[in-house]
């Protein structure tokens, strides 16, 4: 099996969809507090959608062996790790949520990404475990560039997340990204540099590691088919982009207006 290398006019087509993407996380980012219910969320979401001419990847998504996902978007608070359908609870102070919000424009290309809000005042374990995995997606994206590995990234994540005491979810992983929302590489959030496939321009992929606070087992929330916990109950991280391999380094294709500032031992969202 192959990795898929974009042409120019295919990462034209992908920079649309994934600048669409962010732009539709930054249009709920304004509403997100207590007493807001995710299903408010996804409704809010599919409105900008709709004003935007692209549709949800996620409504109807049935990869073998699930029932068809009901939503617009994810939605997992505290310690739910992913996956999580929109529903009616009011979110309270304290919570975290991430919203994972996946995008197909007109001519059929898929931008992915999500981020973590923080709902009012949260516990400073909470913060920082938002803020850590914030910077451990981002120790990932810097070692995108031709001729690293995807082993590389993986090492990258899992030695800073395990270095302040978390762990990474191993059952999920980040995952080539075009004309289908998920399609060759499969790129895990732990491993050993210099391992498995080398990165080549062209190759778009999204990297969105799952931290969790205490141990990294997860398992069935039970009924729904799709929400994931920690089965320790710890709350659980996660931030997702979607990156371009260019000639040089990499170009983070799920970027707009409303994107988080980059931490500190970043410089660009190009290199
Ligand atoms: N957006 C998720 C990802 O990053 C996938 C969600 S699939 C769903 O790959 F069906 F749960 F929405
Ligand atoms: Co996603
Ligand atoms: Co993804």
């Amino acid at each position: 099996m192959t990795i898929n290398i974009k042409s120019a006019q295919d990462i034209e087509g992908m920079r649309v969809a994934c600048r669409l993407a962010s732009e539709v996380l930054d249009y709920i980012a304004p509403h997100i507090k207590p007493g807001i219910t995710t299903n408010e969320i996804d409704r809010l979401a599919a409105e900008c959608m709709a004003q935007q001419g692209t549709i949800s990847a996620t409504v109807g998504y049935q990869p073998p062996g699930y029932p068809p996902y009901p939503k617009s978007l994810c939605t997992s608070v505290n310690h739910v790790v992913c996956h999580g359908i929109p529903n009616d609870k009011p979110l309270k102070k304290g919570d975290i949520v991430n919203v994972d919000v996946t995008v197909i424009t007109k001519d059929g290309w898929y931008g992915d990404n999500s981020r973590m809000y923080l709902i009012g005042e949260t516990s400073i374990a909470a913060k920082r475990l938002c803020a850590m995995t914030f910077d451990a997606m981002w120790h990932g994206i810097v070692q995108v560039k031709p001729g690293a590995r995807l082993g590389d990234i993986g090492h990258a994540i899992q030695k800073f997340a395990e270095g302040l005491g978390f762990s990474v979810v191993r059952e999920f992983c980040g995952h080539g990204i075009g004309q289908r929302f998920h399609e060759e590489p499969q790129v895990l959030h732990y491993g050993k540099p210099g391992t498995l496939d080398e990165l080549k321009p062209g190759m778009v992929f999204t990297i969105e590691p799952m931290i969790n606070a205490g141990r990294r087992e997860v398992k069935e929330h039970g009924n729904d088919g799709w929400t994931i916990v920690t089965k320790d109950h710890s709350l659980s991280a996660q931030w997702e982009h979607t990156v371009l391999v260019t000639e040089t380094g990499y170009e983070v294709m799920t970027i707009s207006a409303g994107s988080p500032p980059l931490p500190s031992f970043v410089t660009s969202t190009k290199t």
